[in-house]
């Protein structure tokens, strides 16, 4: 289709950028969906001018005054319009000129008339505009190419263009007008109507302010320009069609999906809904994906979570079996957007198999849930009601993790609802059933009143850098846990916290554990064991009394456990060494996801693409243990936030940071952003051992180490592992290797020769079996029991029966202790679906399974319910 078409979507990006490359502007590839690391006020890009809010403000030199870029863009605010109304979609591209202090409305508004009547030859009639009320500028302007009476004033809820904080002010907007037969046949009907035939196709924004956080707005220093119109829709005008859905690009991969479902695409409108939102949804995805965004529970991860989730509910729902459905979808995506984008096309395997792994997950977990809700709904309307219990609702939730979002979705695509106030009251008894010894206290684990006496506290100070014993530390609270406020401690069981004017206890933050050691008062002696900061800047210590008893206002001697945090720091120190070598030597786009760090050891998790060999790791501890043995200095200085990051130190992502920040330099060679504990020079490491390495989640691996003594520690252990296991091979160390190969070829010849006794082994116990067949409602129906054998065993048999018997359904029972498993398999002649089968039951009895349609199994079930379990498969086959 796409060949005979003049206005595709792409060459309408081309046609776009071209024009206004003519006039001036400095073509831009779209900037990443992540936004700039100074924009908190977002989390994905949502316009074309999202990414170029430094230049709007003047804050940073633009690489030219005009610009232009076709920029990739995601909103999920009216992600439950998505396949319903012609025009939402949560991925979009939107094409845009932009003047940074440059032109303004005047040319703004003359070149968006020339492109659309000259470019794209739009006939006049059908355009309209509408202009802010009070802008008589941009009237007087409009007035000149088009009559007054097509130029409609509206006020600031339609025509002044804001999103989030930043730069922002009057619009003028450019609608299409469709023709009637598009049209909601009111009497008001014109630009700005919610109805389908004034269609809106460019925003032209005089960018003149500025939004502050707190809401009010200043004048900017200059005037700009920012346009925005979208490439989906002026395509669908471009292409007189009648849907973003039905444009050359999208068109592919509704035909793909209607082809995976067998179904014809127009057909039925809640199926069409479906595959719009899979279309969208796997797009919008495969985007965000290539430009490293990953799964995760929480902000832009989770955005990415719930498309792909909401994509595979409807995948499910309109039965799409076909083997590699989704891998092709994904390739169909990656190849009709690939050209432009050439992040996708470069990380297409990545990016399939990231939605693959989630498919996996969401599999094994949710969508056991799915049919058991859709039949909930089924009955729920058979009976003649349109609630569904909060009971049942909340009995999914809790079994089957099926969210409340995904349940009410499905509920009003079925047009039923959910007694949500009966589901609210069972989570809250589950809750409650949860917090029983909790009550009264918040997430710190202390009494309300306790809190608020802490939050009145002065801030702690925090002189721990520096000082590794202090005599001055004046108690100023004494918390015992479940009591509250004390004067003194004298109880010596029990753990109490303490606070005090100033501290040298570093208190866990990013990762690293907090510090311990003593307190000796003129009275007493106390263990500090942990310190934990809260409400930002108050430090508390945990401890337990040694001796004698502590006093409120008492003045104290606190002291390190030196050894331990030298140790910390250490692998702290390291962590960063770490970073700059990963970024350096294996990934240069590499950051930190995280960290954990104690004297023992610690962990670093880090974005990679690939699962790092043993080279790797070995160049790395190489590496490490060279700038260990170069023994560079390492300091520490306070900086403005924009002045270190500029001065190259790194900052981890989507950490806050204040504005003045501390940085630690290793030599020449790293600088982070840190409040960490360091060495003071990295000789004092001493040496460095990977440990593991592994992978925690798509895309995000994890690094293990030791460093100094533990590392050393470390590799002993192994070489006497290796002294121990050739005693048990009777081998040396010189010969162990061979030993233990010829032992492993051993153990690989008696499997097989196991494997060949089972195999005669299952024939025979086919053969008695099949005796035992019963006639079901014209099936044969066997049933057997064994004890302690494995599943793959009696898979085995199932599989020789079902080569004996036609129309046979194999119930087979494995019993262990007081459990069994059962397994369930049908010849292919048979229309039973042994998945739903199975889950049902699971679902009944309280256990786990499922499996394809001709086989599933199922587990964790009592034997006492054996019995009850057999009947209700028959009654299942009764029909
Ligand atoms: N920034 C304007 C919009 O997104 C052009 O509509």
């Amino acid at each position: 289709m796409s060949s005979e078409l003049f206005f595709t979507q792409s060459k309408l990006r081309e046609l776009y950028l071209n024009f206004f490359e003519s006039k001036g502007h400095l073509k831009l590839e779209s900037f990443s969906l992540i936004p700039d690391y100074h924009d908190k006020s977002l989390l994905l890009i949502n316009a074309g001018m999202a990414p170029l809010k430094k230049y709007f403000s003047g804050q940073e030199k633009p690489p030219s005054f005009r610009v232009t870029t076709c920029q990739k863009c995601v909103r999920t605010n009216d992600i439950e319009n998505v396949g319903k109304t012609s025009r939402h979609a949560t991925f979009f591209e939107m094409l845009g000129n932009f003047s940074f202090g440059d032109y303004f409305k005047d040319k703004a508004i003359n070149w968006a008339w020339e492109f659309v009547t000259q470019i794209l030859n739009l006939p006049k009639e059908k355009l309209f505009v509408t202009v802010y009320k009070d802008d008589d500028e941009a009237f007087e302007i409009w007035q000149k190419n088009i009559d007054a009476k097509k130029i409609f004033k509206m006020d600031k809820e339609d025509n002044f263009w804001e999103i989030g904080e930043g730069p922002c002010g009057p619009c003028s907007e450019i609608y299409f007008d469709r023709g009637e037969k598009f049209g909601c046949g009111e009497k008001n009907c014109g630009p700005g109507c919610d109805c389908d035939r004034f269609i809106e196709i460019w925003n032209l924004v005089f960018t003149q302010f500025n939004k502050n956080p707190d809401g009010s707005y200043s004048k900017l220093k200059q005037k700009n320009i920012d346009t925005g119109m979208g490439l989906e829709r002026i395509s669908v005008v471009m292409q007189n069609v009648n849907s973003i859905f039905e444009i050359d690009t999208m068109r592919e991969i509704i035909n793909k999906i209607a082809d995976g479902a067998k179904i014809n695409y127009g057909e039925s409108e809640k199926k069409d809904i479906a595959i719009r939102i899979i279309a969208d949804h796997i797009k919008a995805a495969v985007f965000m994906i290539a430009d490293d965004i990953f799964i995760s529970n929480e902000g832009r991860g989770y955005i990415l979570r719930r498309l792909i989730r909401r994509a595979l509910c409807r995948i499910k729902i309109l039965n799409i079996e076909k083997k590699n459905f989704l891998a092709e979808l994904i390739e169909l995506v990656v190849k009709i957007f690939g050209d432009y984008y050439k992040n996708l096309a470069d990380k297409k395997d990545e990016i399939a198999k990231i939605i693959l792994d989630e498919e996996k997950k969401f599999n094994d977990v949710i969508l056991g849930g799915l049919n058991i809700f859709m039949d909930l709904i089924e009955k729920t309307k058979e009976q003649g009601k349109n609630i569904i219990s909060g009971k049942e609702a909340f009995k999914l939730h809790d079994t089957f993790g099926f969210n409340m979002d995904l349940m009410k979705e499905f509920a009003s695509e079925n047009e039923v609802m959910i007694d949500e106030k009966e589901f609210e009251i069972e989570l809250e008894k589950q809750k409650e059933r949860a917090r029983k010894s909790q009550v009264n206290k918040n997430e710190n684990g202390f009494l309300i009143e306790v809190q608020e006496e802490i939050k009145k506290l002065d801030a702690t100070e925090f002189i721990g850098y520096e000082n590794f014993e202090i005599g001055d530390a004046k108690i100023v609270m004494l918390i015992e846990n479940d009591i509250g406020i004390k004067n003194e401690i004298r109880n010596e069981e029990q753990e109490f916290y303490i606070i005090f004017d100033k501290t040298i206890f570093f208190a866990e933050e990013s990762g690293q554990i907090s510090d311990s050691g003593i307190l000796k008062t003129e009275t007493g002696e106390a263990k500090i064991i942990d310190c934990k900061k809260i409400f930002g800047d108050k430090y508390i210590h945990k401890a337990k009394l040694i001796s004698g008893f502590i006093k409120l206002e008492q003045t104290g001697n606190l002291k390190l456990d030196f050894e331990k945090r030298f140790c910390i720091a250490r692998n702290h120190t390291a962590t960063h060494l770490l970073h700059k070598i990963l970024r350096e030597k294996i990934f240069d786009e590499t950051k930190q996801m995280g960290s954990y760090i104690d004297e023992n050891y610690f962990r670093f998790d880090f974005l990679c693409k690939k699962v790092l060999s043993e080279k790797d790791l070995e160049l790395i501890e190489n590496e490490l243990n060279k700038k260990i043995f170069e023994s560079l200095e390492v300091k520490t200085e306070k900086k403005e936030i924009n002045e270190a990051i500029d001065s190259g130190a790194t900052a981890l992502f989507d950490e806050k940071y204040r504005d003045i920040v501390r940085v630690v330099k290793i030599g020449n060679y790293s600088q982070e952003l840190c409040s960490g504990t360091h060495v003071k020079n990295t000789a004092q490491i001493n040496c460095f051992k990977i440990i593991s390495e592994s992978g925690v989640s798509a895309g995000i691996r994890r690094i293990e180490a030791v460093t100094g003594p533990k590392a050393i520690d470390f590799c002993n252990k192994r070489q006497k592992e290796i002294l121990e296991a050739c005693v048990l091979l009777k081998a040396d160390k010189n010969n162990f290797l061979h030993k233990l190969k010829s032992f492993i070829d051993n153990d690989k010849k008696n499997k097989n020769k196991i494997a060949r006794l089972e195999n005669i082994l299952s024939s025979e116990m086919a053969k008695k079996i099949c005796d035992k067949c019963e006639l079901i409602n014209n099936m044969n129906f066997v049933f057997d029991s064994f004890d302690d054998f494995d599943l793959k065993f009696l898979r085995d048999v199932a599989d020789k029966i079902k080569n004996k018997l036609k129309k046979c359904v194999v119930v087979l029972v494995n019993k262990n202790e007081n459990k069994i498993n059962l397994i369930f398999s049908r010849t292919d002649d048979l229309d039973l679906n042994a998945n739903e089968i199975i889950k049902n039951l699971a679902y009944k009895f309280g256990g786990n399974g499922g499996g394809r349609k001709n086989y599933a199994q199922l587990g964790g079930i009592n034997l006492n319910d054996l019995n009850l379990v057999v009947s209700e498969i028959k009654n299942v086959l009764l029909g």
